[in-house]
C-alpha cells in the first residue's frame, strides 16, 4: 500500500506519522506521479505548527473554526504513472518536476498538468525535487527588487535554501552580491561568487566596508530585525528591498514583502514563469542545488527536526 506522511495533530515534528493511503486518481486535466524525491521546506513544519492560527486541543482556531490539518509536500520530482483524459502534453513515463504540488510527502501525488515541468535528463532526482520552491522564491525576490547588471545586492541568509538560489541568480544577472552567513559557510558563498559577511552585531559596518560604493538592493531571507534595519539604512529606495519573511515591522517600513501571507505579493505569474529557466539552468549545471541530507520518507520528522534546529547549507530531501 502506498504511504503518505501526515500530521496527526498540530504541533512539533513528533505528530507526523506514515499512513497507508490508496494511489490517488488523476483529475480530468491532471496526472499521478510516482514520487522519487520531495523537497523539504520550512513552510512544511510551519503549516502544522499552528503558527498561522491559534489552535486549541480540538484543532480549532481562536474563532472556533476547525483547522484542517495540512497535506505536506509542496514540491517533488518523479515519474508520471497515470494521466486524466484531458491531461494534454503529459504521458505515462514522463520524468517531471511537480511545482506547486500538494501532498508530495508520499509515494504518489496527483497534480494538474499546469504544475509539471520536464525534468532535465542530467539533473538528479533529489536536486530536481528540491529546486523549485527556493528557486522561484529567489527569482521572485530579485524580480521584485529589479536586480540587474551593475547592482550591488545584499542577500541576508545567503547560505539558506532560498539564499543560495538568490546568490547564484543575482550573480548570474551581473550583480555584485554580498551574502550574510555564519563564518563556517563563507567559503561556500565565495565559491558561488558572493562576498560573504558575518551577521550579528556590527553587520552594518562590515557591509559598508565590503561595499564601499554602496548597496542598491537587498533581499531578506531571514526575517530578523537586524536584516531589516541594515537594509533600510543601506538601500536608498525601499522598493528595492524585499523580504520573504513577513512581519508587521516589514510592512510598516514600506519594503516589499513577498509570499502567500495576507497582504503579501504572491508573485504567482513571476514564479510560474521562472520555473522552466530554473530547470534548464540546473540541468546544465549553471545553477547548483545543494543537498544537505536525504532522508527516507519514514524519517520526515527527523528531517523537520533538523530543519528547525538548524543544519548545514543545502536542502533537506525525502525519498520514498
Ligand atoms: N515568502 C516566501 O515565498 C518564502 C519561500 C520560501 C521560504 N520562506 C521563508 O524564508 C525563510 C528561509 O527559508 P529557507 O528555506 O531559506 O531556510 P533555511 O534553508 O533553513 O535557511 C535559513 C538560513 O538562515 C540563516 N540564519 C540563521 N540565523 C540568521 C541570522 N541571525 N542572520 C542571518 N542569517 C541567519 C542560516 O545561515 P547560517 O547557517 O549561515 O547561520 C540558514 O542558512 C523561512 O522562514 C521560510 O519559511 C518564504
Amino acid at each position: 500500500m502506498p504511504r503518505t506522511v501526515r500530521p496527526t495533530a498540530f504541533g512539533t515534528p513528533e505528530v507526523l506519522e506514515i499512513a497507508q493511503t490508496p494511489v490517488p486518481l488523476p483529475a480530468t486535466d491532471g496526472v499521478v506521479v510516482r514520487v522519487r524525491a520531495a523537497g523539504v521546506n520550512p513552510i512544511d513544519w510551519k503549516l502544522y505548527s499552528g503558527a498561522f492560527h491559534t489552535v486549541d486541543d480540538k484543532h480549532k482556531d481562536s474563532a472556533g473554526v476547525a483547522g484542517a490539518l495540512p497535506r505536506l509536500g509542496l514540491e517533488c520530482a518523479g515519474v508520471v504513472t497515470a494521466t486524466g483524459p484531458e491531461a494534454s502534453g503529459a504521458r505515462v513515463g514522463d520524468e517531471v518536476i511537480v511545482y506547486p504540488a500538494t501532498g508530495a510527502y508520499a509515494d504518489y501525488v496527483a497534480a494538474p498538468v499546469t504544475s509539471l515541468i520536464p525534468k532535465p535528463p542530467g539533473l538528479p532526482w533529489c536536486e530536481a525535487g528540491a529546486l523549485m520552491l527556493a528557486g522561484t522564491t529567489a527569482a521572485h525576490a530579485l524580480h521584485a527588487t529589479a536586480v540587474e547588471e551593475g547592482d550591488t545586492v545584499l542577500v541576508h541568509g545567503g547560505s539558506g535554501g532560498v539564499g543560495l538560489m538568490a546568490v547564484q541568480l543575482a550573480a548570474d544577472l551581473g550583480a555584485t552580491v554580498l551574502a550574510t552567513a555564519a563564518e563556517r559557510n563563507h567559503e561556500l558563498l565565495r565559491g558561488l561568487g558572493a562576498i560573504p559577511v558575518r551577521y550579528g552585531a556590527g553587520l552594518l559596518d562590515r557591509v559598508r566596508a565590503a561595499a564601499p560604493d554602496g548597496v542598491t538592493a537587498a533581499v531578506d531571507c531571514v526575517g530578523t530585525d537586524e536584516a531589516l534595519d541594515t537594509s533600510v539604512q543601506l538601500v536608498a529606495d525601499r522598493r528595492r528591498i524585499a523580504s520573504i519573511t513577513g512581519t508587521d515591522r516589514r510592512a510598516a517600513a514600506g519594503i516589499k514583502v513577498i509570499g502567500n501571507g495576507p497582504g503579501q505579493d504572491a508573485g504567482v505569474d513571476v514564479r510560474r514563469a521562472a520555473r522552466a529557466g530554473l530547470a534548464e539552468r540546473a540541468g546544465q549545471g549553471g545553477l547548483r542545488v545543494l543537498i544537505d541530507a536525504v532522508h527516507p520518507l519514514e524519517e520526515a520528522a527527523r528531517a523537520h527536526r533538523a530543519g528547525i534546529d538548524g543544519h548545514a547549507p543545502g536542502k533537506l530531501v525525502l525519498v520514498p
